[in-house]
């Protein structure tokens, strides 16, 4: 079983669970021992750190106070948050190296995609090929083509 929870709201970017890893630790400790398998924490950008003290993201944290596999998600190869989108703006291209980087120190287990994987369905293949260059900003028109 995944659970996914969120620090923050679409009309409330400042709600938070949790103000500090105690008590993160004290909410996510108990569904741990319940038999959640891997946690999905819920970020506007996964870059950022959750708090004070440690570059490590929520994902990050998660994985650290419980011990279960982390997915990371927000704003994955793009340098803007996405809910721009539905202000009709587009996201430039960011790079992944940051994250690449979180990876290979083991911050997290998995990676979410949103809307580099809504502006180019091969995002993926193109990204474990190198081929970076062939990647697309994000345009809000790509989200049409889910309706
Ligand atoms: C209309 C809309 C509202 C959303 N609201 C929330 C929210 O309140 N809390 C949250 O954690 N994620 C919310 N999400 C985030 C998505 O579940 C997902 O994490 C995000 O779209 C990842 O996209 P990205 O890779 O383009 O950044 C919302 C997404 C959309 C499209």
């Amino acid at each position: 079983m995944i659970f996914r929870y969120s620090q923050w709201k679409q009309d409330a970017y400042d709600a938070r669970l949790a103000e500090t890893p105690q008590e993160l630790e004290a909410i996510l400790a108990p569904l741990a021992a319940a038999g959640v398998d891997a946690f999905h924490a819920s970020t506007r950008r996964y870059w950022l750190p959750e708090f004070e003290d440690s570059d490590l993201n929520l994902a990050g944290w998660t994985k650290k106070l419980t011990g279960r596999p982390a997915i990371t998600v927000g704003s994955v190869g793009l340098n803007g948050e996405f809910l721009k989108a539905f202000q009709g703006q587009g996201a430039e291209l960011g790079s992944i190296d940051n994250l690449l980087d979180r990876m290979e120190r083991d911050e997290f287990d998995l990676v979410a995609v949103g809307r580099a994987l809504l502006q180019d369905p091969n995002w993926a293949a193109k990204v474990l090929a190198g081929r970076f260059d062939e990647l697309a900003p994000y345009e809000p028109a790509s989200i049409q083509t889910l309706s």
